[in-house]
């Protein structure tokens, strides 16, 4: 596992852009495993940035998303899928074919699962897979408790979740209670993982996932044991760590 140390939000975002660009760079027809969220809006918008200036081409990128909320549309402007156009796609000259989310409307969840691994699996796997980390630790939407060995699967999403993510709905009653994820086993699958953390509210999160012992009860501890694993963190998230001061 390396740790990188970023001063605040923006340096994270720089960091994580430049880990991006750089698996871009290397192989244009990547795989990319994409995150929503709070955390890679910044590392989206640098992409953007250097995409506007010349210095990147997704013309060849493919992408694989985490996650949606079951019962929500491409249209829906709280689904992973109207996010990922709105704060990413809509401005790289990526192609939308090669842009997968699970479908938040399937009528058959278990089917969309299957279907899901299989576009996985197809596309030979993901080269690089961005993370944000749950304040309960959860990544996706594995949530504690998760089994290590799943892969794409339907979840009930938990307490904690739920609170912190009704602040995008305009009640807390029409936040969706279950979403599609794909599993932990599909996250340790992938070539690289990165995870971008920032802010004082998941300082308990990383010092548990990453300075604590590996249990299903904190999912992202898992990474411990990915073969090439990167956290960039800010200092906030960073500062319940143990002997801080010793990670650059
Ligand atoms: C989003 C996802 C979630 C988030 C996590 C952190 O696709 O899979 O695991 O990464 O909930 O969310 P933010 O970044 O909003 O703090």
């Amino acid at each position: 596992m390396r740790v990188i140390c970023a001063q605040d939000y923006d340096a994270m975002s720089r960091q994580a852009a430049n880990l991006i660009s750089a698996q871009v760079l290397l192989k244009p027809d990547c795989v990319l495993g994409l995150a929503t969220g709070d955390s890679p809006i910044g590392a989206y918008g640098q992409l953007i940035r250097w995409h506007r200036q010349g210095d990147l081409d997704f013309a060849r990128v493919k992408t694989v998303n985490l996650d949606e909320y079951v019962g929500l549309g491409v249209t829906d402007p709280q689904s992973y899928a109207y996010f990922m156009r709105k704060t990413f796609f809509d401005y790289i000259n990526i192609n939308l074919c090669n842009t997968h989310i699970p479908n938040g409307l399937a009528p058959d969840a278990g089917l969309e699962c299957n279907r899901y691994d299989e576009v996985i699996q197809a596309l030979g796997g993901v080269d690089l897979q961005l993370l944000g980390l749950g304040a309960n630790g959860h990544i996706g939407f594995n949530e504690p408790g998760t089994s290590f060995v799943k892969g794409t699967h339907c979840v009930e999403l938990s307490q904690t979740t739920i609170e912190t993510n009704a602040r995008f709905f305009t009640t807390a009653e029409l936040m969706p209670r279950r979403a599609f994820t794909v599993g932990i086993f599909d996250i340790m699958q992938a070539r690289r993982v990165v995870m971008i953390v920032s802010g004082r509210h998941k300082a308990r999160a990383v010092r548990d996932s990453f300075w604590g012992p590996i249990t299903p009860r904190v999912p992202a501890s898992i990474l411990q044991l990915h073969r090439n694993f990167t956290l960039v963190a800010d200092q906030a998230a960073l500062s319940l760590v143990p002997g801080e001061g010793a990670i650059s």
